[in-house]
């Protein structure tokens, strides 16, 4: 990244607490470390909040939510353009911080800020479009209707696979729709959320409308827990890990609260033999190794009918073995490091299990310690099978494991032969066939001979241990409403 990017991505950084429209240390006056993932280096401290920042953040919520539900819809509409306008004036900088925190291509960084703010311009127009019903009469007398009102105080709790898109499109809806939020981001990539929040703010988001607190692996669950043992916080949205949506799902039942819950996948990825497999495996490519593999809708498990396997896997590896893997500073990466050492440990982990139990290495297959501790090679491998461990978690590493399948059957099983339901994908070129297995696969979003899914306009969620709620769409706005039936009588 050249100086003057760096220096860009610094004019950004805050490095506290945005709680009722100031700027505050944590109240125990300890903070933590973000690196960057590409070279160990310290970026900033941050702070380290505890249960009384969590609390302080949701007082000023509750305190700012009447003003806000009381706001008209094309109001908020205007708040959530100017703050859109805002994002894309500072989409170089602003890629610069994600790839300092979290590691990826500048390209890439640059798609994330396009992506994550087109949900806070479409939320801008949703704003406007919240409808109710008036229900057709049943009794002389009596008028009933149904109307949506915000949920109230909304938390928020943010992934570090993309720092800025999944927080924005949490926060847009749930704007758009008259709630007030408390949003904690991962604490790997805090300072693209604190920055979006800063340009909010600049955009004339109220005081006590947006808070956000930062916190450390350590510091998260009792912070958290605070949020979700408060009643005053009514709903609770959560971009992660199937184990941690749980947990939250357990925690906030006491006070009922409504939860979006978007979950770890298994996608699986057919190739039927009547598949374009060029069209297949840049389908593939672009799915997988978007952000090196770090997404929760990136193939897992790639099933290729036998008959076209040896092609395929040829084609596949000799475009994966030209990828380019290096630090976000340099123009021509195309990979990044991973997150941090646990991740690739597990990655590791994963091809090491895989290659013990059978497995075949194409391409790749080693860590790129030359490049520095976070580096996986993006690899792919044949002869891989649903007793290695690849097949039944989630890697989130750019790993290819190619599955040989004989039946239309057999691969729509083995694709749902999973606890798991986000994405799936498959190529095919019989309009039957396409048919039948859309309907077939158990998950939230089908790809059908497309590897790109992702868009503001779509609904985004999973089926399954991979969560509920959608977000984005028409319909990611219910999970910030609740809807309220009006009987009036005496009307006649
Ligand atoms: C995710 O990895 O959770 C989201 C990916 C996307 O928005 O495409």
């Amino acid at each position: 990244m050249s100086m003057n990017l760096e220096l860009q991505a610094r004019t950004l950084i805050r490095d506290n607490n945005f709680i009722n429209g100031q700027w505050v240390a944590a109240a125990g006056g300890r903070r933590f470390a973000v690196t960057d993932p590409a070279t160990g280096k310290l970026v900033a401290d941050v702070a380290d909040s505890c249960p009384a920042d969590a609390r302080a953040a949701v007082d000023a919520a509750a305190a700012a939510l009447p003003g806000w539900r009381a706001t008209l819809p094309k109001d908020r509409a205007a708040v959530l353009r100017r703050w859109h306008a805002l994002i894309l004036e500072q989409q170089d900088a602003l890629a610069a911080l994600i790839s300092l925190e979290q590691g990826k291509p500048l390209a890439e960084g640059r798609g994330e800020i396009v992506y994550g703010a087109s949900y806070v311009a479409w939320f801008a127009d949703e704003a406007t479009r919240i409808y109710g019903d008036l229900i057709p009469q049943q009794q002389r007398g009596k008028r009933m209707s149904a109307i949506k009102e915000p949920i109230g105080v909304v938390a928020a709790i943010t992934p570090w696979n993309f720092p800025l898109a999944m927080i924005a499109r949490k926060i847009a809806p749930a704007l758009a729709a008259g709630c007030t939020v408390v949003a904690k981001p991962a604490e790997d990539t805090p300072l693209t959320a604190i920055a979006l929040v800063m340009l909010a703010h600049r955009a004339g988001v109220p005081d006590g409308v947006l808070n956000l607190i930062s916190a450390s692996r350590e510091s998260a669950v009792e912070a958290v827990g605070e949020w979700l043992a408060d009643s005053r916080v009514r709903k609770i949205t959560f971009t992660g890990s199937t184990p941690v949506g749980k947990y939250l799902a357990r925690e906030s039942a006491n006070s009922l609260k409504k939860a979006s819950l978007e979950l770890g996948g298994n996608a699986p990825f057919i190739v039927f033999e009547d598949a374009d497999l060029d069209a297949a495996v840049t389908g593939l490519l672009a799915a997988k190794f978007r952000n090196g593999g770090q997404t929760c809708v990136s193939p897992n498990r790639v099933y290729v009918q036998r008959s076209v396997y040896a092609r395929f896997s040829t084609l596949l590896s000799a475009k994966v073995a030209e990828l380019r893997v290096g630090p976000a500073s340099d123009p021509a990466s195309q990979i990044g490091p991973m997150i941090n050492v646990r991740a690739v440990e597990k990655i590791a982990r994963h091809v090491e299990d895989a290659l013990v139990n059978g497995a075949l290495v194409l391409t790749g297959g080693r860590r790129l310690a030359e490049l520095g501790p976070h580096y996986y090679a993006p690899t792919v491998l044949a002869n891989a099978t649903s007793r290695m461990l690849l097949c039944n978690e989630e890697t989130f590493g750019p790993v290819v494991p190619l599955f040989a399948f004989d039946t239309e059957q057999e691969a729509v099983q083995a694709a749902n032969d999973t606890p798991f339901g986000l994405a799936s994908y498959f190529y095919s070129q019989d309009v039957r066939r396409i048919d039948r297995v859309s309907r077939a696969l158990e998950a939230g979003i089908v790809g059908i001979n497309e590897g790109a899914l992702a868009s503001e306009a779509a609904p985004f969620g999973g089926v399954k241990e991979s969560g509920y709620g959608r977000e984005g769409s028409k319909y990611g706005l219910d999970d910030y409403l609740s809807i309220k039936y009006l009987c009036q009588g005496g009307l006649e």
